[in-house]
């Protein structure tokens, strides 16, 4: 990969910060976006921008092509069987309360749904939601030490009861890659539907969702480098097909009377009213993007990445690295003793060096660790190990600062 002329894709990697270069370790949290994307929404609004799916004019009509072509990248890109089976939604969080909302109707009193101890809470919130309203019963899976996730107390969980089990693909606080196939081959021999929250997987892996043999995966376009505001839930087209809309309103109907509705087939059931379509082109640039680049050559880079930055963090007297997992992506969450997280951020910040801090939506997760929050970098496939070099470099002045 030539990474300088990966960098100079990124309008945003070349500016400055307090005076200092930006050295951007918030991937987590969003990534940056590459010229491709940021000119694919501007050419849009300045040449194309109509509405979809109802014009007979020139406009509208390519806007729903490229609408509609921006599903075929995102099933291409995930392996996904049918195009349709690809729904715009708002991000991983707004996919994860639609299965909820609309699968979860099915689920009926003491049925069980399995998480796993460090999910982030979009996938929390909306199953204690429904467990609140229907009376579901929540297990959680726990973490070995290393924070990788306990296979033998996730297989114990599972019981006939149990009829979701819902788990991330990549821990956005640890970092760790979970067993997905294996989670759900598991799951499965139980009966149980799958989820898996893939948000911070599709930055880093290549995701193959008939080799998962899940029947849900939720991503945001934000976290792969495209505009915020979308994102897609990938589901079986059988249960998509079978499940209540979601939202009601324009273009998920078929026909409207005061007596009765009928609703359309998958995807715009599932999508009411004007979806972000900048934003769904904005994403199918992103996928074409990243397929330019290509995804073994970002997996095997960002690899040599963390395997630099953790090495040079892991010579640091006083800093514990939380999550170590065999199999993890650039994500490296740490604790420096006797110096609060926030404090670590913000004067990282002031060496040009953006960090996330705090508990990073997995506060169930935090709690298990016993602290408040932890610093988290968080690397993509733009950053460098002279970047990994500021870091380290900026740590030891917070040390310095506070000894
Ligand atoms: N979920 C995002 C993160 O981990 C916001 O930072």
């Amino acid at each position: 990969m030539n990474i300088a002329a990966v960098r100079s894709d990124f309008p945003i990697l070349s500016r400055e910060v307090s005076g200092k270069p930006l050295v951007y370790l918030d991937n987590g949290a969003t990534t940056q976006k590459p010229r491709a994307v940021i000119d694919k929404i501007s050419h849009f609004f300045e040449y194309e921008n109509s509405n979809i799916h109802r014009g007979v004019h020139y406009l509208s009509m390519d806007a729903t092509d490229q609408y509609d072509r921006a599903r075929v990248r995102l099933a291409k890109m995930i392996n996904a069987p049918e195009e349709r089976e690809v729904l715009f939604v708002r991000g991983t969080t707004e996919a994860i309360n639609l299965v909820t909302s609309s699968y979860g109707t099915r689920l009926q009193q003491g049925d069980e749904i399995l998480l796993t101890l460090m999910e982030h809470h979009a996938n929390i919130v909306p199953w204690q939601l429904l467990a609140e309203k229907r009376g579901l019963v929540i297990q959680v899976a726990g973490i070995t030490e290393k924070g990788e996730l306990d296979l033998d107390d996730f297989a114990a969980k599972l019981n006939s009861r149990t009829k979701v089990a819902a788990f991330t693909h990549v821990s956005n606080a640890l970092g760790t890659i979970n067993p997905v196939k294996e989670m759900t081959r598991l799951a499965k021999e139980q009966g149980a539907m799958v989820l898996v929250d893939g948000a911070q997987a599709v930055p880093h892996l290549c995701v193959d969702v008939q080799d998962i043999g899940c029947d849900f995966y939720a991503f945001s376009s934000h976290k792969m480098f495209g505009p915020d505001g979308v994102g897609v839930l990938w589901g079986k087209e059988k249960l998509l097909s079978s499940m209540p809309p979601y939202q009601g309103g324009g273009d998920m109907i078929e026909q409207v009377s005061f007596e009765k509705t009928t609703f359309r087939g998958i995807p715009e059931r599932f999508e009411a009213g004007t979806p972000n379509i900048s934003g769904a082109i904005g994403l199918g640039a992103a996928v074409d993007y990243l397929n330019g680049i290509g995804h073994a050559e970002i997996e095997s880079y960002e690899k040599e990445l963390l395997d630099y930055a953790g090495a040079a963090m892991g010579e640091i007297e006083g800093l514990t690295i939380h999550g170590t997992a065999e199999d993890k992506v650039g994500v490296i969450s740490f604790t420096l003793a006797g110096i609060h997280p926030h404090d670590i951020g913000t004067i990282l910040d002031t060496e040009g060096v953006a960090i996330r801090a705090g508990h990073h939506c997995a506060q169930p997760l935090m709690d298990h660790l016993k602290v408040s929050g932890t610093a988290r970098a968080s690397f993509a496939f733009y950053n460098t190990t002279q970047e990994a070099d500021s870091l380290v470099a900026a740590i030891c002045k917070v040390q310095k600062m506070f000894a």
